[in-house]
């Protein structure tokens, strides 16, 4: 059984999406340890009464980067997590983790990347006129949402949508998204060529 550490700033729904496939056997997998960079995350509360460790490590600046990323890698290691998913964590993770977890680490992002990446995913969209948007989940590298794509899921984008209706679409397909791309990880049925995540079944 795979062993999960989530990474959370904030609302922690994708958590909750994570949390649910697992109780209901959708997932077989074990969420570890949650960690988050901001004390008041909401998600931290939905861990704790999934009974989940949790674990606070408050972002010190943009200068001890590579040092809190250390230390996060001690910790990942200590709990050993086979996963890292990346769940509305707002931070670009430095070298040092990545290569201490390498092809383990994901992240779900509310575009059909490589359009829209960064903040404002569903923003971008919108004043760009797209009318196809959705999410996506990928291998996290050094870049910002570059990594190989694993799963994509497309959501209508509708003329009377504002960044909220838009939102709330694309975030009930990244609830479904998110645990299908966690599984298939897991399963290990994959390769990667180039920049291809290539299922094996
Ligand atoms: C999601 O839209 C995710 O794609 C993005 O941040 C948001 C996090 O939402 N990276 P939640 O905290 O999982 O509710």
């Amino acid at each position: 059984m795979g062993r999960l550490a989530v990474l959370i700033s904030g609302r922690g729904s994708n958590l909750q999406a994570l949390i649910d496939a697992i109780e209901i056997g959708k997932l077989d997998a074990k969420i570890v340890l949650v960690i988050s960079d901001r004390p008041g995350a909401w998600g931290l509360s939905r861990a704790e009464k999934a009974g989940i460790p949790t674990k606070v490590i408050p972002w010190e600046g943009e200068d001890g980067r590579t040092a809190y990323f250390e230390k996060m890698v001690g910790i990942l290691h200590e709990a050993q997590v086979d996963l890292v998913i990346l769940a509305g964590f707002m931070r670009l993770l430095s070298a040092n983790l990545i290569k201490a977890f390498p092809h383990q680490i994901i992240n779900i992002h509310p575009s059909l990347l490589p359009a829209f990446p960064g903040l404002g995913a569903q923003r971008q969209a919108l004043e760009y006129g797209v009318k196809v948007s959705g999410c996506t989940v990928h291998f996290v590298d050094e870049g910002l949402d570059t990594g190989p794509i694993i799963v994509q899921r497309a959501v209508p984008v509708c003329d009377s949508d504002t960044e909220e209706t838009l939102s709330d679409r694309i975030l009930a397909q990244e609830h479904e998204t998110l645990p299908e791309a966690v599984a298939l990880v897991l399963s290990r049925e994959w390769q990667i060529r180039g920049r291809k995540v290539i299922c094996e079944y």
